[in-house]
């Protein structure tokens, strides 16, 4: 079947607004023309998607895992990637290899074993991770100028430094957010200093509007093309261009049943959100929807379709094969999701 209305989609289906996803690219690319931003692909995971950055001026990508590169290139999308994450896996990493006689490949490092892992693997360009605060990945900053010494040694290319200030995104209050991005990039700033290079490279959506006197050249942000209720949150100016569209598959006289539910939609960052409805609980399969009190919104009926805002638009997008790109209720295109996958 070939739909070309969203009322003919089979559900849980992932939709796309082409025309929020344009202005929030375009809001984008305005701000961080060509490579002062490195779109992250692992928020959509999508070379349709990525294709449309890169018509906005974007060549070089952020990726989280081997196969997003690897999806990428063999698209001929981009043509500049860094892998802002620490792989371990050889065959993984061989296959980057193979890759980067092609794209010129970066892999991020925080430590002597990723290191040998990309010099066994056959690949050149390293940046040094730098931990600027969030608790995961990233070289102590005092010791970046170090392991950078150790990877020239051991015949790579250093090519900057990355810290990433996941942990400083939703900081509550502009003022408080922009202090504290202040002090992380100082830190990221020093550890450039130390280990040279050209790439400093840092922020997300959170932070987009942050980093003009900062020290990186590079923005990493990936959620501002699609967005989510979390980041809506933030009143930045990029708007939901993704929804789980579901079905009222049954009602009582007090609540109704989606079939949107935990197998299409993440709620690590809470309950998604239906206009004019307040959730009750989101089940496998399933949501469960009251009418917001004193909405004058009737509770839909039986066969009736939703719209559902997901509230983490990263791990929403890879839990489905494919997303429709629509204008209102009309079906333009089906974008695979295509670079699924580790
Ligand atoms: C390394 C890295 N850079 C950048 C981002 C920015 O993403 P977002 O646009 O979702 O804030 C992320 C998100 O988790 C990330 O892990």
């Amino acid at each position: 079947m070939n739909p070309s209305k969203t009322a003919e989609l089979a559900t849980p289906a992932l939709l796309i607004d082409i025309d929020a996803l344009e202005k929030n690219l375009s809001t984008m690319s305005t701000r961080h023309p060509d490579s002062k931003l490195r779109p992250h692909t692992k928020a959509h995971k999508c070379t349709e998607i990525a294709r449309l950055q890169l018509s906005h001026s974007h060549t070089n990508f952020t990726c989280a895992t081997p196969r997003e590169i690897i999806g990428m290139a063999a698209a001929g999308v981009g043509s500049d990637f860094l892998l802002a994450n620490e792989v371990l896996d050889a065959e993984r990493l061989s296959a980057l290899a193979k890759v980067s006689e092609n794209v010129r490949v970066t892999i991020a490092v925080d430590s002597i074993e990723t290191i040998k892992a990309a010099v066994r693997a056959g690949l050149r360009d390293v940046v040094i991770d730098v931990n600027v605060g969030l608790p995961r990945c990233g070289v102590a900053p005092e010791l970046a100028g170090q392991l950078a010494d150790t990877a020239r040694k051991a015949g790579m290319t250093v090519r900057g430094v990355m810290g990433y200030e996941g942990h400083l995104m939703m900081v509550n209050g502009d003022e408080k957010r922009k202090k504290r991005v202040d002090e992380s990039m100082t830190l990221l700033g020093r550890a450039a200093q130390d280990v040279g290079g050209e790439i400093v490279s840092a922020g997300g959506t959170g932070t987009w509007d942050m980093h003009d006197d900062t020290c990186i050249n590079e923005l990493q942000a990936g959620s501002y093309a699609l967005m989510d209720t979390q980041y809506a949150e933030l009143k930045i100016p990029f708007v939901q261009a993704c929804f789980v569209l579901g079905t009222v598959i049954s009602r009582s006289q007090d609540w109704l049943v989606i079939d949107v539910g935990l197998k299409s939609l993440t709620t690590d960052h809470g309950n998604p959100s239906v206009d004019g409805y307040d959730v009750l609980f989101c089940a496998d399969e399933h949501t469960a929807l009251v009418t917001k009190k004193d909405s004058a919104v009737a509770l839909a009926n039986i066969g009736e379709k939703l719209l559902v805002r997901p509230s983490h638009i990263d791990p929403t997008m890879s839990m489905h094969s494919a997303a429709w790109a629509m204008r209102a209720d009309e079906i333009l295109e089906c974008w695979q999701i295509d670079l699924r996958g580790w």
